[in-house]
């Protein structure tokens, strides 16, 4: 085709499919999805209408993330998944990933005890051992209604014939690409022909169908016992990797009680350890409480001082306390009393910053993904999913002709006292290397209910700014009364105690607000945007739902059906 009407075509087709598929906001009295993937998101909202639940659509829109965003909707890494039944019980899913049996506290550090350079991120020697398939699995068998054939049928059918590739998910791809070009297994699939495919092409995952394919014929076991472990135990052990078909075997989806915390008249319920995400939304919203943020107002100084020193406060304790607690005990019972957020109320000065920033402190500017969708049906089942390869695309690897990344979780670990991660987060004993153990996580899939009923289902992606992410836009809502959409798209500050540095997006915060915080005592570092909230919210008077996704993920969408 002549390149001239092929642009023209490929500019309107883009048009069109951002109006036709990827509408940001969306309403429904039936059952909503919103997932960082138009594709998956349409995905999700035929299985409702299908018939089945949000349970049967949150797996569903598990495997198709999967296809359509390979970065970071995966089967080679791992996440959590918090449900509220609508008999009223709430039930959280663990499928974080183990770190290998032969893996040792010190595996990432040379000789003189220093860290080697990017061997927790890149590289078999980074993979923990996946949880995804089991994870998705185990929330369709005990919770969904739907066959497997259902569910992964429409995911299989977008791998195996392809789907067309929008400017958007070129940007996407194609971040690493000098890591694609360095292994043939990878450029085949991502440089077909040795080259990047632009806009307008179709975008066909083959090895990735078979195996989906097999996963749907022969259950989990393909992947924890069969051919996939086998395919990625020989990969890591030509690799440098310390992966074995042992670890495979041994892993397992634990059933967990949710964290649940209240603030004013909501209820919260979000992750519990391994994941530090609840603890530390609710150590935050604990302290915020104590505080008139609504009289305030949204970007007041008061209200972004407290916002602050709470993010400080309840970051300090997690990147001490929390651990595994199949491994250490963490302090559930102290992180979350209102006494001790009392007390920490009574150590934040009304006018100073509580630590002096110091410039000497710095953080890595990085761009990270993961990826978090929400679902709700008609029944009042409620599904709120974060799931991960850590790093863009993971570990950077796929072990033969999987056709699919291997996560990087071992990074989230504490590879050394004091040392930072790729978060910049310093963490501490409680998070040490140990066999079997799960790495501290910070996604914080969210249910957030008020008199009984679901009011909102969130998360995000963003490492640590997951957790100041899903705060932000909850207390934007209901203390600084911003309608969804602009509590999600409003720019927003992260602060994770270490580095002593305030992390803002641009519009966080206007000259009239920085200038007096920093007389308070604050330094602050402005940043790429980060995080993609997908949320959904109950509207009791309208009494629908209302969907919105990020405006930071162009090509996330809301569906209802
Ligand atoms: O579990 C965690 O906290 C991290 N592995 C999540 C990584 C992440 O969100 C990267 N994203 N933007």
């Amino acid at each position: 085709m002549n390149p001239i009407y092929l642009g023209l075509f490929l500019f309107c087709f883009s048009l069109y499919g951002w109006a036709d598929t990827a509408a940001h906001v969306a309403t429904s009295s039936q059952g909503m999805v919103v997932s960082e993937h138009y594709l998956a998101t349409q995905v999700g909202s035929n299985i409702l209408k299908q018939g089945g639940n949000a349970i049967d659509a949150a797996v569903a829109v598990g495997y198709a993330l999967a296809v359509v965003d390979p970065c970071c909707g995966n089967l080679g890494g791992g996440g959590f998944m918090t449900i509220h039944l609508a008999n009223g019980r709430n039930v959280f899913l663990n499928f974080r990933e183990t770190a290998p049996l032969a893996a040792k506290p010190d595996m990432f550090l040379d000789e003189s005890g220093n860290i080697i350079p990017n061997k927790s991120l890149l590289g078999y020697a980074a993979v923990g051992v996946p949880g995804t398939v089991l994870g998705l699995e185990t929330a369709r068998q005990r919770y969904g209604h739907l066959p497997r054939q259902a569910i992964m049928s429409p995911a299989i059918e977008l791998a195996k014939n392809g789907f067309t590739l929008l400017p958007e998910d070129i940007k996407r791809l194609y971040r690493s690409i000098s890591e694609f070009q360095q292994q043939p297994n990878v450029a085949a699939i991502f440089l077909p022909n040795g080259k990047a495919l632009q806009a307008g092409d179709k975008f066909i995952q083959k090895d990735l169908a078979n195996t989906l394919n097999q996963i749907l014929q022969k259950g989990t076991a393909s992947f924890y016992r069969g051919d996939i472990a086998r395919k990625i135990v020989d990969a890591s052990e030509k690799n440098g990797g310390i992966l074995t078909m042992r670890d495979f075997a041994h892993y397992q989806v634990q059933m967990l009680k949710p964290i649940t915390c209240t603030y004013h008249d909501y209820q919260i319920i979000s992750a519990p350890p391994p994941s530090s995400g609840g603890v530390t939304l609710c150590e935050s919203l604990n302290i915020l409480e104590g505080y008139p943020l609504s009289q305030y107002g949204y970007q007041s100084i008061l209200g972004t001082h407290y916002l602050i020193e709470a993010m400080g406060f309840s970051f300090a304790d997690r990147n001490v306390d929390l651990g595994d607690p199949n491994f250490v005990n963490n302090p559930l019972q102290h992180l979350l009393s209102k006494k001790y957020a009392a007390e920490i109320r009574r150590r934040i000065s009304n006018t100073h910053a509580f630590q002096p920033a110091d410039p000497s402190q710095q953080l890595p500017r990085q761009s990270l993904e993961t990826t978090h969708y929400s679902v709700v049906d008609k029944a009042g089942n409620a599904v709120s999913v974060t799931y991960t390869l850590d790093r863009y695309f993971g570990a950077g690897v796929i072990a033969g002709d999987t056709g699919f990344f291997l996560n990087d979780e071992m990074d989230d670990f504490t590879s050394k006292e004091g040392a930072t991660n790729q978060f910049g987060l310093q963490q501490g004993k409680a998070n040490r290397i140990e066999p079997g153990k799960r790495p501290l996580s910070s996604m914080t899939p969210t249910i957030i209910l008020k008199d009984h009923k679901v009011f909102l289902v969130l998360g995000s992606p963003g490492g640590p700014r997951i957790i100041t992410s899903v705060l932000q836009t909850f207390i934007n809502l209901v203390d600084y009364r911003l309608s969804l959409q602009q509590a999600v798209d409003s720019g927003r500050i992260h602060y994770q105690d270490w580095p002593n540095v305030v992390d803002y997006e641009t519009n966080a915060l206007p000259e009239n607000l920085m200038k007096p915080l920093i007389s308070m005592g604050y330094q602050f570092r402005l940043q790429n945007d980060w995080g993609a909230v997908a949320v959904i919210q109950y509207n009791a008077q309208q009494k629908n739902w209302v969907g919105v996704m990020d405006k930071r993920r162009p090509l996330g969408a809301a569906l209802g059906i």
